[in-house]
């Protein structure tokens, strides 16, 4: 199934394993969230890190929604001859994985879940996207960047690791003002995944940071209570950015677990 419309990506692609593991980024972010997974899991996977549509070097060409994002993956899929993978999205990136798991559920060797929620946006969710598709246009990244920092960031990060702070700010400021309001029309018409969620047959993990405040600890039990196969990792001190906060215990839990996969 393909909406015709794919684009080329930009991705990174390390290391070497089977099956591959695909990691998706999230809001207004790019791959480069996953630095520290492609260089420390490199040893363990194939990992392929691509830009979604419109963020990163990937070209800002609409139209945008999950299913769009959802099947560009597919199309590198395709191209690097990959059959199934281990797809797993952080935050937005998990919403992309779950749009996935609806049109091609049959390319998952595995699901990795990371910060993210299976719900829909609220009314006052979609109310604040609005407030901020406004504000990207009339001031560019840079205002929503400061605007996203402190609640993607732990309070630990936050009160420790400045340079982590400034990456991610640094990181969401680059970010182009087209590419983020399609991701806020993207994020905004997502369905609520709940129902699918028992549909998820597949061996699945999903970490959480025990500080995040975007996609707090209940959300990722909620998934866990509906997914039959479903881990829970909480990781002590990191907020919603986990994997780029505590690196080295993220790429832990994702190591034990892709063993404890290939072995079943
Ligand atoms: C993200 O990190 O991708 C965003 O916080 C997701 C969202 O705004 O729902």
């Amino acid at each position: 199934m393909s909406n015709g419309s794919t684009v080329r990506l930009a991705f990174d692609e390390q290391g070497s394993g089977d099956p591959p593991l695909v990691l998706l980024h999230g809001f207004p972010l790019d791959r480069t969230m996953w630095h520290a997974q492609v260089a420390g899991l490199a040893g363990h996977a194939r990992i392929i890190a691509p830009d979604l549509r419109g963020l990163g070097a990937s070209p800002v060409h609409g139209p945008w929604s999950m299913d769009h994002y959802a099947d560009d993956v597919v199309s590198i899929l395709d191209a690097l001859r990959i059959e199934r993978a281990v797809i797993g999205g952080f935050s937005m990136g998990g919403y992309v994985t779950f749009a996935m798991w609806r049109r091609h559920r049959d390319r998952f060797a595995g699901m990795l879940l990371v910060d993210t929620r299976a719900t829909a946006d609220t009314d006052e969710t979609r109310a604040k996207r609005r407030e901020q598709v406004a504000l990207v246009r009339e001031r560019g990244a840079g205002p929503l960047a400061d605007q996203q920092v402190t609640g993607l960031l732990g309070k630990t990060t936050r009160e420790r690791n400045p340079a982590i702070v400034e990456a991610a700010r640094t990181m969401m400021g680059r970010a182009p003002v087209d590419g983020i309001v399609g991701a806020l029309e993207a994020m905004m018409a997502r369905p609520d995944s709940t129902p699918e969620l028992g549909t998820i047959t597949v061996p699945t993990l999903i970490v959480v940071g025990d500080e995040d405040v975007i996609t707090p600890p209940k959300e990722s039990r909620a998934m866990q209570a509906q997914i039959p196969r479903a881990e829970l990792a909480l990781i002590g001190g990191a907020g919603h950015l986990a994997p780029m906060e505590k690196p080295a215990a993220f790429n832990a839990i994702v190591v034990d677990w892709l063993g404890r996969l290939r072995s079943t």
